[in-house]
């Protein structure tokens, strides 16, 4: 039987890292009124939370048990953690590797499931991450597998840095991403992987804004089909 969550139409944006797949989905979620969730963040933070009480990214216990008493905050494009505003040290590269390690566990990622599906309320979501349409959204109404090839992700990546005015070194971001996109699809818990029902998005040679499109257009045709069924 559907209750009233399973009746909120939830867009799955999957895929590796620097993908784009952030920028595109906050885009379509603006265009739609949707909820926007940015699931890596939640593991970024619980990564910082870790290093910050001295606990080991490989230490899964610990890790779990500290997950349940963070209080995590969304506010106008601000990451807050337990009242702290903490968005640009959840952003760092550092917190992205941190991230990755963190999010082979077992145990965290169950610690985290009901708090991202508290972010499915109407009139819609939009969540972006490696297991939205796998694990947490798995009756998503549109799934997309947004990728693009590595090294024009790591090239993006280091513009963006340097755009920002840090340090930044092409080699040691390809090499940090390859490492990233092995650890995220070799791990047994939610690997990072496309799901058969789920659309192939190639951004290597496509504009943000027409990614975007793409997601809107098929979410239109989803949305035309379930009308006429
Ligand atoms: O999307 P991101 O780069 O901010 O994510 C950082 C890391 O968090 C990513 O390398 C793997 C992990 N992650 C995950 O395992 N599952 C998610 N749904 C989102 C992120």
């Amino acid at each position: 039987m559907s209750n009233i969550s399973t009746l909120v139409p939830v867009i799955a944006i999957d895929g590796p890292s620097a993908s784009g797949k952030g920028s595109v989905a906050e885009l379509v979620a603006e265009q739609l009124g949707f909820h926007y969730l940015d699931s890596g963040a939640i593991y970024r933070i619980v990564a910082y939370a870790s290093q910050q009480n001295q606990i080991a990214w490989s230490d899964a216990e610990a890790i779990a048990k500290l997950t349940a008493q963070l209080h995590i905050e969304f506010s106008h494009g601000n990451i807050l953690l337990n009242g702290n505003d903490i968005t640009t040290e959840v952003r760092s590269e550092e917190m992205g590797r941190g991230a990755s390690e963190v999010a082979v566990h077992p145990a965290v990622r169950h610690a985290l499931l009901d708090l991202q599906k508290q972010f499915r309320q109407l009139p819609g979501l939009v969540g972006d991450g490696r297991d939205m349409a796998s694990v947490v959204f798995p009756d998503a109404i549109l799934k997309i597998f947004l990728t693009a090839d590595v090294e024009i992700r790591a090239q993006r990546r280091y513009q963006q840095l340097r755009n920002r005015g840090l340090a930044a070194d092409y080699e040691t971001i390809l090499q940090d991403l390859q490492a990233r996109d092995l650890r995220d699809s070799q791990r047994s818990a939610a690997p990072l992987k496309q799901m058969p029902d789920a659309l192939l998005l190639d951004t290597s040679n496509r504009t943000i804004q027409q990614a975007v499109d793409f997601v809107l257009n098929a979410y239109k045709k989803t949305t035309d089909t379930y009308k006429k069924t």
